[in-house]
């Protein structure tokens, strides 16, 4: 028997963890706690709603107070954290919801889970708290083959990146420090279904679908590393319950991409499955102002992972991509939903 509280499992990467753990381990209960913003969206965990072992709970991880209540009424041993502001475009314009929920989030976590299990209840060999966050704390690679391995001395550039660097040094101090039971993995790039059509695979899905143009930053030859997000949550479920205290783990599935060769991957895809003469909508391309401090190349080095624990992708790129654009075709209103915001109208009433 657990008590898990996953953190931001309305989200993209969230929902498909808790939906495998509450599938997978009926006897672990499962708390989700989201504040729903713009990004959480309750319509990605549907098919959950009625199970036994599963709770919706609305809230901010900053809400110290409430975070530390949930601790003592549900008694949690562990977390699996993975609440976040997580869109670099929109850290350039708002870099305060970043540090606050990245940064001061986390640390409202971590302290609600020292005074419980270090103070209140002392049996740490029960507790994890697992901190998921991303490649980009790493920086930004040259064309030159090398990876980011665990060992790669941390260099963030954006907003977004930065405050998730400084959310992974308060996990890490609160284990240096305090022995708080902790482990953090990075991952690269994550798509599949219930993605927030702001980022670039979903975007540029429905943008096809509408004959919109799809913007590309600079000259389309940055290169992302993508994994499928199933495979990111195996990934956790496999750390979760076999990782080392006070490690750190890379996750990714040597996949790397130059922007606009995947664009034209994604293109060919619906246009095979809208029925379109292949190619129609490449006319849709358009290169527009690059981001500010792009990163040129992410390239994870997840050899670790293999090795220790076993864990390796499920799915290769062609697959993965041709499942993810059926999803988003077939589930035009989770989009229409998603993009008209009525999603967030509906639960917000119901929340209040
Ligand atoms: P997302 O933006 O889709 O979801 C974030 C979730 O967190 C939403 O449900 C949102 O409502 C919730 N949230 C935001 N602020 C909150 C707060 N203050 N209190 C409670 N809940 C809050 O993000 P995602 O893409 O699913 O990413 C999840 C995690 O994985 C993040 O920590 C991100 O840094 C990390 N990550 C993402 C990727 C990727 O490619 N998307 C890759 C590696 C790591
Ligand atoms: P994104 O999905 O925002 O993820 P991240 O910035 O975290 O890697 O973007 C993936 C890549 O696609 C990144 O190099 C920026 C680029 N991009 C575009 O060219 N156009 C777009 O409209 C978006 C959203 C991203």
């Amino acid at each position: 028997m657990k008590n898990i509280l996953i953190t931001g499992g309305a989200g993209f990467i969230g929902s498909h963890v808790v939906r495998l753990f509450v599938n997978k381990y009926p006897n672990y209960n499962i708390y989700n706690l989201d504040k729903l913003t713009y990004a959480g969206n309750l319509n990605n965990l549907k098919d959950l709603e009625k199970a036994p072992n599963y709770t919706f709970i609305k809230g901010d991880i900053c809400d110290f107070e409430m975070v530390l209540q949930l601790f003592q009424k549900y008694n949690i041993d562990s977390v699996i954290h993975l609440a976040a502001e997580s869109h670099v475009d929109r850290s350039i314009k708002d870099p305060f919801s970043f540090a606050q929920t990245n940064v001061m989030g986390t640390l409202a976590l971590l302290q609600a889970a020292k005074h419980h299990w270090l103070t209140d209840n002392a049996n740490t060999e029960a507790n994890l708290f697992y901190h998921v966050s991303t490649d980009e704390v790493y920086g930004s690679l040259e064309m030159d083959g090398t990876f980011f391995t665990e060992e790669t001395k941390y260099d963030p550039h954006s907003p977004y990146s930065a405050s998730k660097a400084s959310s992974d040094h308060f996990v890490r101090a609160f284990y240096d420090t305090f022995k708080l039971p902790i482990v953090i993995s990075n991952c690269s790039n994550n798509y599949g279904s219930y993605q927030f059509p702001e980022k670039l695979i979903p975007l540029f899905i429905n943008n096809i679908r509408h004959n919109k143009p799809l913007p590309v930053y600079g000259k389309g030859e940055n290169v992302r590393d993508w994994l499928f997000v199933e495979d990111h949550a195996s990934a956790i479920d496999l750390i979760f319950h076999k990782g080392k205290r006070g490690d750190t783990y890379n996750i990714g599935g040597f996949n790397e991409w130059k922007n606009i060769d995947l664009i034209k991957v994604i293109i060919k895809t619906v246009d095979k499955f809208l029925g379109r003469e292949p190619g129609t909508s490449e006319s849709l391309i358009t290169y527009v102002t690059d981001r500010a401090g792009h990163d040129l190349r992410y390239a994870i080095d997840s050899s670790k992972l293999n090795k220790e624990l076993g864990w390796e992708p499920s799915l290769q790129f062609e697959e993965g991509i041709e499942k993810t654009v059926k999803w988003y075709l077939e589930n035009q209103d989770w989009l229409d939903n998603v993009t008209s915001g009525e999603y967030q109208k509906y639960y917000t009433e119901m929340y209040k």
